[in-house]
Parts: structure tokens; sequence; C-alpha cells
């Protein structure tokens, strides 16, 4: 039970008083905090107590997927306050008389689903289901803590603590804007012409929405199948405090209404202390007996201090629940706010402040609720506090350059009581040092008014704009005063941050500032001031050096400018600002984001052609559905952790494992010489170590294998091994693998269609050039880290694992292998992953097998669950590619030859390098006729963690490569580069260059219908009109074409199984060989076995992936499951009804169920395995020639996106999407693929970027990856989403080559994401040319602001680089 004070401290902390236990309620069921638990999170306690609904994603607050919502009493407040939290970074003890509820409390199957999970299931706002409960709890704690009805913006704004890496947010969205205030206008009579044209109305909510009916292609089939209005009703908010929602809701338990809150003293792991003192007494009290003990309060810091960067705290003070630190007072010089005020809470009372006091006394407090807008997400700002973000002292800090620039004071107080106040620009010191003593906590922050004519301003410029940390950030104030005719500044204030160790004041400036007159000269004067200021080092850590110090001059230019345009919104003018200069300081607004789907429904059967909701959406917005991870531990079971090389390339002088084998809960170790079987390993050559013997060849390379009882003691003992290293030179990068000739051997190929050189020399190419495209890589970001369990049966004779893998034959062949069993005794069985994307399917494969290890040699099972920094650091990713070509083309821009060399980083191992760089050498001609044209390919070595498969598998990067040639030809032409893909669009009988022959061909069809549907001459005249107007704001436009080939490229992998199971009952269970991994594929293949047996859907079950049902299946990959799994599912049920006939034919049955139970009666065999082979495929890479693909997927995008150039960031304002998925089997699950791929690739085109430790990132120590979590590796979030998102499907055009007329779906989309990058590029060039650059320029993917923001080259770039500058990129 837990002790609430400790007796041998009742000396000095005797006034405390504790109720005796320690007490949560979750999910309105009471339970007593036993004392020891003090290092565990809300999470780890949730999911040990079975509630595994609550994901862990990351673990560090940057995914959300652990959204809880926690609801306490507020003292203060006098009512019950609820917020979303991520339960991850919580301390399991910080929740003590809450109210916690999990997505498990709020509904389940079989007592009913909450209308927000509902809503979310019916919408397919759930794919792989990972991410699905943390949406769930966000939306849920918005709701529960709303007055009124949120509105659009609110929801979205919400939701940006939450990622999703598979639906791309849209029906996400839609599924929970049924909960948004209505637009009552609709209900009133609006005259429906004042809409927006094509703008449907939702009936249900009153506003636009894309659940506007979608028809059937003929109009005696027409269906309507627009969700919201079947749904749901309005729904009522309870007028006490906004929180009663439904019947069925859990109320705040009565006990935690009437309980006062104790003092609390408990322990934790390892000799941890938690004190949670009442009042600020005590909590002097506590520091003064323990002056090394960390406050903590929403513990974001401390939480990552302590679990990443292993700092060992061993007493922390918790003062959230500390009266004293909580006041927020509204005084006559300012504002008052408590050290332990929360963010958004902060939020709430600056918004309300600003509303009653007059205008000129809230700058400050204006540009506050700016920042704290765009600070972390809900989640974060719900626990975070000011003070913990001041003490913190990062550098970063959103806030502290504020509190500089707003002349805000600290006041601290010392274990004696004495207070002393300092001035926010004197308190921080250094690198994470304040000027705090041990025994003084900080107190509160003053913030004051501000005076009439004196301005504060914000500045922030992230990676992502949402949920990000900043790479620039600033706090701006100056005070005004008018002086004959004249401004004159009295005192001003520029603090950044992000440009040194700590959050700096530019004192120069602010001197030079002084005195002097507003006007250019003062602009010029200082800009040169801040350039003196603010030094950089070349190799300062954080890299990207000449953007930080572009960013510092554009955000005091954009200052100015603000500045100015206040003025001459109060007074007279003394400096006119053009209109077009405007544009720099004009707040972006992104509204509220508008979906469109537009598809034919075209039936087959009982099942084929409907939209049907993903089969597992019921379970998975519930948080029933079950992940690898959150499989009970068998008893008995030990957790592992790898040994990681911590060298990218090194020989293997000695391993010192004394450390780990006193370690607490050690249970084993093992290393290459303990492995039964093979120890080398990999998918298409073994050239891999299972466990490093003699030599490590990069950074996160496996040495061995430790095994504890729990996982953090496995990974304590992990790091107690000593590794001892001879380093030895490493490979990091593609240039130096090109340099050293470092290259896979056999990895050589080549492709080609005419006579290049003889081209060439020909003279017949009126023009010829030549260039080189660097591809980034990408993260596969799945949500569900990479997880298995293994065990053995009969002492090691069998071995089962249940395992998080796209490839479940692969891990039963590489556990064989390593434990020189049978396959046949092995066996791998998979329910569902929360996502995979390529990453799960060999790189999954090592990680089994290393657990299987000391499973085997101990007979007992094991789990391994990567952490996700380890996850990201050692599983390899997307390919980068280096690409050289030489095109030679027409003056009208027809393109003649082609010679293009391509490399892509394969890392350490060949893993599928080799299939990648094929792919991507088919795809080099993306939809283009080139009669002649040479690809040569080599796939390098590196030292880095082998790269792997990746949606697309080489494909998009091919098409990137061809996509940058096309532009340029654009550009030196002076023509639009849409015109340039149309003059060279391949059509039907194309002969691509190796040598199959294009048939069925829709591209032109595609491309003129999006041409039409997003009117893009209109579009293109508006964008230069925009820009026209607008010299700091571009917008731009593009449209890009795709063709996708369908089928693996080795062709013995385009063969899959399936058992298909009648029962008695008439209920169906199939089995294939493929894994459902939020793709829908079972959902399919269940589609296809209903109408086959004219059942419905609901009759058909797919359970799980198991080796031991369908033997030697193929990965599920290369977007051909459906086809072949459907097939060969297919297969089966026509085996079972021929075996059926005799008897339907013979009499008529009343159900299927009837029909069965007479086969069964007549002993015929309901059990069938069906079998595909996809058919006239085969390439022969010795001639070069042949059908590499069974079809293609063609599709086109268009986008139109708006740029800051002075700070980089940049918005999709509207994605239009055509694809031709030929009929489809089911279309709601198709349109969540191409808007899942379509953001996917929007996250590789314009915002992921790896940034590894190479020549170009001297700061990130060599071979390591600095991006390897949530918080510095930024997937797209809700905000990122295009403001109009729409997706057509081609229609009337039946696949003849694929099952029931459909195609495959799942990697065309993602290249299509491209046009967000060549629209991008386009509104750079519109920035360009104001500056007289005309010509072509570089720019690599991803898009990220940087790359932006240094590519609008400027007077204020100029002044650090040329206009050539490329901004470094790993490859
Ligand atoms: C996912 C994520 C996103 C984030 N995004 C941002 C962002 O956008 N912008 C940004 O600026 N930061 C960001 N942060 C950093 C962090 O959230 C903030 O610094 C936050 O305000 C810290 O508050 P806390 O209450 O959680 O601090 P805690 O972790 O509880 O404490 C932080 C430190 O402050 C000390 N401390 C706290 N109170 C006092 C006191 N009264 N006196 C003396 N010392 C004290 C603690 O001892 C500790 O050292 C982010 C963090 C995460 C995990
Ligand atoms: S697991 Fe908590 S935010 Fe990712
Ligand atoms: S459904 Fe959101 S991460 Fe998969």
């Amino acid at each position: 039970m837990g002790s609430l004070k400790n007796e041998e401290e009742s000396g000095i902390l005797g006034e405390m008083e504790s109720n005796g236990e320690a007490i949560v309620y979750i999910n309105g069921v009471r339970r007593v905090l036993p004392d020891g638990l003090a290092h565990l999170t809300l999470l780890e306690y949730l999911r040990d107590q079975g509630l595994t609904g609550t994901k862990l994603g990351c673990g560090e607050g940057g995914c959300g997927a652990c959204t809880v919502m926690i609801s306490y009493f507020n003292q203060q407040l006098k009512k019950c306050v609820h917020h979303a939290i991520n339960a991850c970074l919580a301390p399991l003890y910080s929740v003590e008389g809450m109210h916690v509820i999990t997505v498990e409390g709020i509904g389940n199957r079989k007592i009913g689903l909450h209308p927000v999970q509902e809503s979310l299931a019916m919408s397919h706002g759930s794919q792989c289901g990972f991410c699905t409960p943390g949406f769930v709890m966000s939306m849920y704690a918005l709701l529960r803590s709303s007055q009124a009805a949120p509105t659009e913006e609110q929801i979205e704004e919400t939701l940006a603590g939450n990622l999703c890496r598979c639906t791309g947010y849209r029906p996400i969205i839609d599924a929970f804007r049924v909960f948004a205030k209505t637009d009552n206008m609709v209900y009133t009579g609006r005259n429906l012409e004042s809409r927006q044209s094509n703008e449907f109305i939702c009936p249900s909510t009153g506003k636009p929405c894309s659940c506007e009916p979608k028809y059937v292609g003929s109009a005696d089939k027409m269906e309507s199948v627009g969700d919201c209005n079947r749904r749901y009703k309005q729904l009522s908010y309870s007028d006490i405090d906004g929180s009663k929602y439904n019947d069925k809701e859990l109320i705040f338990p009565p006990e935690l209404l009437l309980r006062k809150l104790s003092f609390l003293s408990l322990n934790g792991f390892g000799g941890l202390k938690w004190y949670r003192p009442l009042s600020l007494q005590h909590v002097l009290e506590l520091k003064a007996r323990y002056p090394d003990a960390k406050l903590v309060i929403g513990n974001t810091e401390v939480g990552i201090e302590m679990r990443l960067k292993r700092m060992p705290y061993k007493v922390l003070i918790s003062v959230a629940q500390v009266p004293e630190l909580n006041v927020i007072n509204v005084k006559e010089h300012g504002l008052e706010i408590g050290s332990a005020v929360k963010l958004s809470e902060l939020l709430s009372v600056l918004r309300r402040v600003t509303v009653e006091r007059a205008a000129h006394e809230i700058s400050s407090f204006k540009s506050l609720i700016e920042q704290i807008k765009w600070f972390a997400g809900t989640q974060i700002r719900n626990v975070a506090s000011v003070g913990g973000n001041i003490c913190t002292a990062s550098p970063i800090s959103d806030l502290n350059p504020l509190w500089i620039a707003a002349g805000a004071r600290f006041q601290m107080i010392d274990s004696k009581g004495n207070i002393r106040t300092t001035l926010a620009e004197n308190f921080f010191l250094g690198y994470r040092k304040v000027d705090l003593s041990n025994d003084e906590i900080l107190l509160s922050i003053h913030l004051p008014w501000t005076r009439p004519f004196e301005y504060v301003k914000e500045f922030k410029q992230a990676h992502r704009r949402d949920d990000d940390i900043a790479i620039v950030n600033a706090g701006m104030r100056v005070h005004l005063e008018r002086k004959d005719e004249e401004w004159v500044v009295l005192d001003a204030s520029i603090a950044y941050g992000g440009v040194a160790p700590l959050s700096i004041s530019a004192s120069k400036t602010k001197a030079f500032l002084t005195g002097k007159t507003w006007c250019k000269e003062l602009l010029s004067g200082a800009l040169k001031m801040l350039e003196e200021d603010i030094l950089l080092k070349e190799d300062a850590p954080g890299g990207m050096v000449e953007f930080r110090k572009s960013l510092t001059l554009s955000f005091f230019f954009k200052f100015f400018l603000w500045v100015s345009q206040q003025i001459d919104l109060k007074a007279s003018l003394t400096e006119t600002i053009p209109s077009s200069h405007l544009s720099a300081i004009e707040p972006s607004h992104k509204p509220a984001v508008m979906g469109k789907q537009d598809y034919e429904i075209v039936k087959h059967g009982t099942a084929v052609g409907s939209p049907e909701v993903h089969l597992s959406a019921t379970l998975q917005v519930t948080g029933e559905a079950e992940y690898a991870d959150d499989i009970p531990m068998p008893p008995n079971a030990l957790h592992s952790a790898l040994i990681l090389s911590k060298k990218p390339h090194a020989r293997i002088v000695s391993i010192d494992d004394s450390g780990a084998k006193v370690s607490p809960g050690f249970a084993g170790i093992f290393f290459a010489k303990d492995v039964p079987g093979d120890n080398r390993i990999g998918p298409v050559f073994a050239d891999e170590e299972l466990f490093a013997s003699e030599l490590v060849t990069c950074v996160g390379q496996v040495i061995g294998i430790v095994v504890a009882d729990t996982h953090e003691n496995a990974k304590l003992a992990a790091r107690r091994v000593h590794v001892e290293y001879e380093e030895l030179a490493p490979v990091l990068s593609i240039e130096d693998a090109i340099k050293f000739k470092s290259f896979h051997p056999g990895s050589e190929k080549q492709l080609k269609k005419g006579d290049v050189e003889f081209f060439f020399q020909s003279g017949q190419c009126d023009r010829i050039i030549e260039g080189e495209v660097q591809v980034g890589g990408q993260e596969h970001f799945y949500l569900e880290p990479q997880t298995s369990l293994v065990w053995t049966l009969d002492r090691g004779n069998e071995v089962q694992m249940i395992s998080s893998t796209q490839a479940p034959q692969k891990h039963q062949k590489y556990v064989s292998r390593v434990l020189g069993l049978p396959m046949s005794k092995v066996v791998c069985k998979t329910k569902r992953l929360g996502g995979g994307f390529g990453g799960k399917e060999t790189r999954s494969a090592f990680i089994a097998a290393a657990a299987s290890v000391p499973s085997y040699l101990l007979n007992r099972p094991v789990k391994i669950t990567l952490d996700r920094d380890v996850d990201m650091m050692i599983t390899g990713q997307r390919h980068s590619f280096l690409g050289k070509y030489k095109v030679g083309f027409t003056n009208e821009g027809k393109v003649l030859a082609l010679d293009l060399e391509i490399y892509n980083n394969a890392g350490n191992s060949f893993d599928l390098s080799l299939a990648v760089l094929e792919r991507a050498m088919f795809h080099s001609d993306n939809v283009y006729e080139i009669p002649h044209i040479r690809v040569n390919g080599k796939v390098c070595f590196t030292n880095f963690p082998s790269n792997t498969a990746f949606r697309g598998f080489g494909g998009p990067q091919g098409m990137l490569i061809a996509e940058n040639w096309i532009q340029r030809i654009a550009m030196e032409l002076k023509k639009s580069p849409e015109e340039i893909r149309e003059m060279n669009f391949q059509s039907e009988g194309s002969m691509l260059h190796y040598g199959q022959r294009l048939e069925h061909c829709t591209l032109h069809q595609l491309w003129n219908q999006l041409k039409l549907s997003c009117e893009f001459p209109r579009a293109r005249a508006e964008v230069d009109q925009f820009n026209a107007q607008n010299r700091w704001k571009k917008r731009g436009v593009a449209m890009v074409p795709t063709k996708f080939g369908i089928s693996f490229t080795t062709k013995f992998m385009n063969q899959a199984g399936a058992l298909v199971q009648v029962y008695t009952d008439g209920t169906v269970l199939v089995t294939h060989g493929g894994v459902e991994m939020g793709q829908g594929l079972h959902t399919k293949v269940a589609q296809i076995a209903a109408s086959a047996f004219n059942i419905p859907l609901s009759s058909v079950f797919i359970s799980e992936t198991s080796t031991d049902k369908v033997p030697n299946a193929s990965p599920t990959a290369a977007s051909a499951s459906s086809d072949m799994y459907g097939a060969a599912v297919l297969d089966a049920c026509e085996q079972i009804k021929a075996r059926m006939e005799p008897i339907s034919s013979k009499h008529s049955f009343g159900s299927f169920a009837e029909l069965a139970n007479a086969c069964y009666l007549e002993r015929i065999d309901l059990s069938a395995h069906g079998f595909h082979a996809t058919p006239d495929i085969g390439f022969d890479w010795k001639t070069g020639k042949g059908n590499a693909f069974r079809y293609f997927t063609y599709g086109a995008a268009f986008a139109e996106v708006e740029i800051d150039t002075l700070t980089g960031d940049s918005h999709t304002r509207n994605a239009n999407i055509f694809l031709d998925l030929g009929y489809s089997l089911n279309p709601a699950i198709d349109v969540g693929q191409i808007e899942g791929a379509f953001i996917q690739g929007l996250g590789w085109a314009a915002l992921e970027e790896l940034k590894w430790g190479d020549a170009a990132h001297k700061w990130i120590p060599p071979g390591c990856l600095f991006t390897c979590g949530p918080g510095n590796y930024k997937i797209p979030s809700i905000n990122d989403v295009p403001s109009k998102f729409s997706v057509s499907l081609l229609k009337g055009a039946p696949n003849v080559k694929a099952i029931h007329s459909s195609k495959a779906v799942g990697e065309p989309p993602f290249f299509l994401a491209s046009a967000v990058l060549f629209g991008i590029k386009d509104a750079i060039a519109a920035a360009r040319t104001e500056e007289g650059l005309d010509g072509w320029f570089p720019l690599d993917n991803p898009t990220t602001p940087e790359r932006i923001r240094m590519a609008c080259t400027d007077e204020f770039t100029l002044r650090f680089v040329d206009s050539n500058f490329r901004a470094k990129l790993s490859i």
C-alpha cells in the first residue's frame, strides 16, 4: 500500500498530513497505488494492468498514441477539469487523486461504442489503428472540456499532438467534424447560391463536408454513401460544467470531489524518491533537505532527461499542486504568473485578459498567445508549466526570448524564504544554466503591461508548423515616441533562441536602436548590427547555420514592417510600406480542411466494390484490437535489449560483459559465439551477421542481446556492456562511395533503348544539359515499433513467435537458420501491424531472430520491443539516391536522349537494395517517351544501417530524378513544365526502355480530367497575379503524372496461397499469406470471399496470418497483395463452390448455412487451398528486356502551395489527385490509401529530413542518426493536410489484368505528392525572379523551410551565401 509519509522524515516534514493511501480512479474503478512505483509512467502502469488500448508509440510525448484523459477537481475554479495528456510522460504518482479515463473507459464492442469512436470507425478514420485510441481520447477530452461545441479549427488544433502515418488525416477530420459547431445558416435558409461553388453542405452538421453522397455508375443503381447524415444528431452538453455528454459517460468519482489531497512521499526503483508537497513552505523544506532534488511539474523535460538522456535524478519533488506556485493574478503593473502554471491555463487567462484590458497594454500578451499556440501539442500544453520551460533554459525555448523582450521579471525564493527578483534578460547564464542556486526555486513571473506605442512581437520557425520545437525563435520589443513628426526609439529589446547555447539578447542591436528614428536607415543599420550580435560557427550544433543567420535578419525585417504598420494604423505616416511588402507580416491562416472524394461504385456480388469499413475498425477505435506488444507476457517470460555498435566502422577488440551480469534482473547474455545455427543472415544474400563477430560496419549494428526480468533492466544491462573498438575509416555518403568505389558486389545494372552515345554525337539534339539530383531518404515511422515474442515448445523442439512483420515467412526462415531448426518446426504468426510501409519486411526479421537465440537457449519466452530511437536508428530507411543525367532535347522541348547514372545508398548490407535500385531504373522514365535512353545503376556500400523497402521501393526516387530533368528542360526553354510533360507523354503501345509495351494506358485521360478539374490555366493565372502583388509570400502550382508498375520485379515472388474454410453455420474463415497492416487487405479479401459465396461480408472472418496455414508466402509488399491474395482466395472459393455444386444444384437452400451443412452431411470437403501465380510476367536482366510488370497504375496530381520567402514556411492550399484504379474493390479503402500515400509522400517531398553524422553534418558523431524520434524527425501532422484535398478515381475503366477488374493502390499515389515539391519550386522561382534570377536552380527533397528560405535569394541571404547555395543533405 502507498505510504504517504516516510516515518524517518517525520521530523522535518512533520506537519504534512496524509490520508492514508494513494489512490487513482481508472475508468471509474478505484485503485490503490502501491509504494515503490515512482519510476513508472502512467502508461507503463496502465499497460501493466492490461489496459493496452493506450499505446506506446514513442515514449517522448511526440506522437499522441498514449493519450488519455485526466479529470480532477480544481480547487481554485471549483469545478472538474478534463485534460488530454500523454500517459508516456506522466509519472504514475502525478495522477494521484485524479480520474484517468482511457479508451477502454468510453465504449467497447460489447456495451456499445461512444459516438466519437463510432464516428471515427464509420468514417474510415482508422487504418492500422495504432494511433486511433489516441485520436479518440484527444477528441473525447476536447468534448468533455468544452462548454459549447468546438469549432472545426479548434478540433484540428486539438489534434496537432496526435500523429497518424496511415490515413492522411482527412477521414479523421471528417469523422470529428460532426461534433463541431453547426452553421445554422443552412437551416435558416441561406441562399444556396451564396455558397462557394462545388461546396457540399452536410445535412447533419450544417457545414461544408465531404460526406456528399457518392453515386453509382448507372442511374438505377444510384446510392448515397454520405456518412454524417446517417449517424448522429447533435450532442448535448451539460450546462453545469459542459462535461456531461451522453448517458453512458463515466462520472467524476464522488470520492475525489470530497477527498482532500495529501502530501505524498513515495519511492521507486533504484532508490528514487517522489514527494508531493502541498504548500510552498513544504517545498522549501524539501529543497533544503535535498538541494539536488529536481522539481517536477509537467515532467515533459525531466521525463525526457531521465528516460532518453539517462540523467540519474534521485529525488523528485512534484510541485504541480502547490497553490502558491499556481497563482495567476492581474496586478496593477502586469500579470503575476506562478511558476507551476500550465501553459494551457496561461493561454486561457491571457486570452481573457486581452479582452478586458486596454489595447496598448496587451501587446506582449498577444505575442505570448500566438507563441503558445505553436508550442508543442495540446497534451503537452495541458501539463507543461511556465516555470519548467524557464528553468530548463533550453536554447530553443519558445517563451524565454519573449520574457526577455517583454521585460518580464522573475521572482526566486530560497529555502529560508528570502525572495529576490531579476530581469528575465539576466536569468539565463549558459547552456541550460540559470541564475538559481541549489536552495532556490522560481516562484513567479511578472509580465508588465505594455505602454502606448510599445510593441512586442513573437517569431518562430520550425521544421513543421505544428507541434515542433523551433529552429530559431525570437521576441522583439520596441517603445516609440513621437518627436517632430518622427518616431524615435525610446527603448528596445531583441532576443533570440536557437542561435546560441542560450536565449540571447542582441545587445549591440538594442544599443544601436535606442534613440534612433524609426525609418529605413534604422532597418539597414540594425541588420548590420544583428550580423555582429549573432555569431554562429560553421559547425555549430544543430547545423543549418546559414539558414539560422538568415532567419535572424528575416525576423527583424518582419518586425520592422509590423511595427511600421502598427504606427501607420495609429498615427500619421512617416514611411509608407508598399502594399506588396505587407505579405511579410500577414498572419498565416489555415482554414479547416475540406476533403472531397469522387468515385463510382461498381458492385460485384454481395460485397466486392462496396465502400465497406475496415473490418477491424470497431476494435481499433475501442482499443480492443491487439498488437504484438499488447499480448500478455507468458509466465516465466523475459524481456530483451540489444547491444549495439557505437562506431560506424571498427574492429571489435574486446567485449566486457561483467557489468551486465551483475545488473538487476539479469538472466542471460548472448553473442555471435552462442548462435546455435548459422550466424549469417540476409533476405537475398546472406551478407549480414546476426551478431557482429569481429567487425562492425555501422552504428547500431547488433553485437549481442541481453535478457532480464523487465525491459528496463534488460536495457540497463545492455548499457553496462563495454565494447572496445579499433576504429576504421567509414564511408558515409554516396559521394564517398563513388570516390572509394565502395559498391556492393555484382550490383551494377544497365537498361537501354536506342543508342544514346551515337545520338548525342549525331548533333540532332538542339540542346544538351547535364545535372545532378540528390534524393533524400525517409524514415518509415510506422506508429507501432518493431516487436516480437518468441517461445519454445517441447523444450526447444519447436519454436513459435508472434511478430509485427509484413513477412512472417522471413521470420520463420531467419529463426530456423540461426537456430539450426527445420522450417517445419518454426511458426510465425501475425495478426495485424501498426503500420509497416516496407519497414517491417526484412528489417524486422533480424530482430526476431536475435530474440530467438536466448529464447531457444534458455527455453523461456523472450520479448523484444524496440524503443522508438533504437527502431529508427537500426532498422534502415528509404534509400537516398544520387542521379546524374545528361539529356538532349529539341527547342520545342521534345526529349530525344537520356543518359542516366543512378546510385542508391544501401548501407552496410545488400538487403533489398538491388531490387530497389532496379525498380528505380524501371521507373526512371516516369511517363515519358525517350527514344534513346541508357540507365546505369549501382548500389553503394556505406557504413550506415542497411536501408530497405519503403512504399514505392525505389520507384519514387527514379521518378523524382526524371521530373527534375523535365523541370530543368522547361526552365531552359522558358516554358511551363506541364507543357514539356504533356509533349513527352508515353501512350498506348509505347515501348519502354526495358522492352515492355504499354497496354490500356489511361494517362492522357487522367491528365486531361485533372487539368479540367483543377482549372489549371485559371489556377496559374491566379497564382501569377498573387505573386505580382506579394513580395514576400509566393504561390506556386504544379501538375505531376505517375505510372507505377505492379508486380514484384523478381518473378518467383509473384505467387500467393490461401486457405478457405467453410463452417456448417455458413461462416467462412479465410487465411492467406498477406498481412493486414492497415491497408485494408483483409477487408478486400473478405469482400472477395463474400461475393464468391454470395454471402454477407459479416459471414467472412480473417483472423491472422500464419506460416503454418499458408506456407512460403511472399512479403506483403509491392502493392500487389489484393491482386494476388484476392485471386488465391477466389481460387479456393471456386474449388469449394465446385464441390458444393452437386448439392446446391439439386436443392434450393434458404441460406448458405443450410447449404454448407448439407454438404457437410454429404461428406464434402469444405476446406480448400487456393493458389495464384501472376501470369505473363518475366524480365531477363541478361537481355535487359521483358515484361517486368503485369500492368501499370496511372495517376496525376495538382498542387497549389504558398510559401513565406522570408522564413521558408510552406503550406499546401490545394491538392487534387486523379488515379486509375480500374473497378475498385473497395473505393473507401482505396481513397484512404491514396490520401495516406499522398500525405506520406508529402512528408518525403517537403518535410521529413534524416540527418546523419557525415561530412555535411560534422556536429553529429560520425555514422549516428540525429533525427531518431518524433522530437526532431517530423512527419506530417494534421496541419500539413492540404486545405482543399480532393481525390477522384477514374470512372468506367476496368482493368482486365487483375481480380474483378481492379488495380493495385498502395504505392502508386505516393509519388504524386512531388506535385507539392514542384509547386514549391514554382513559388521559389517567382521569388527569385524578383531578384533577377531567372535560371535553373537545384531544389532537393525534402523542401524543408531551410531549403525554401535559402533558395529564395534576397538581400538577407546574400549576406551569408550566394544565390547558388544548396543546403546540406545526408544522402
Ligand atoms: C513533445 C514535446 C514538445 C515540446 N515542445 C516545445 C515547444 O514547442 N517549445 C518549447 O519551448 N518547449 C517545448 N518542449 C519542452 C518542454 O515541454 C517545456 O520546456 C515545458 O514547458 C517544461 O515544463 P514542465 O512543467 O513539463 O517541466 P518539468 O519537466 O516538470 O521541469 C523542467 C525543469 O524545470 C525545473 N523546474 C520546474 N519548475 C521549477 C521551479 N519553480 N523552480 C526551479 N526549477 C523548476 C525542473 O526541476 C526541471 O529541471 C517540448 C517538450 C516535449 C516533450
Ligand atoms: S507514446 Fe506518448 S506521445 Fe508517443
Ligand atoms: S491508422 Fe493512424 S497510424 Fe495507422
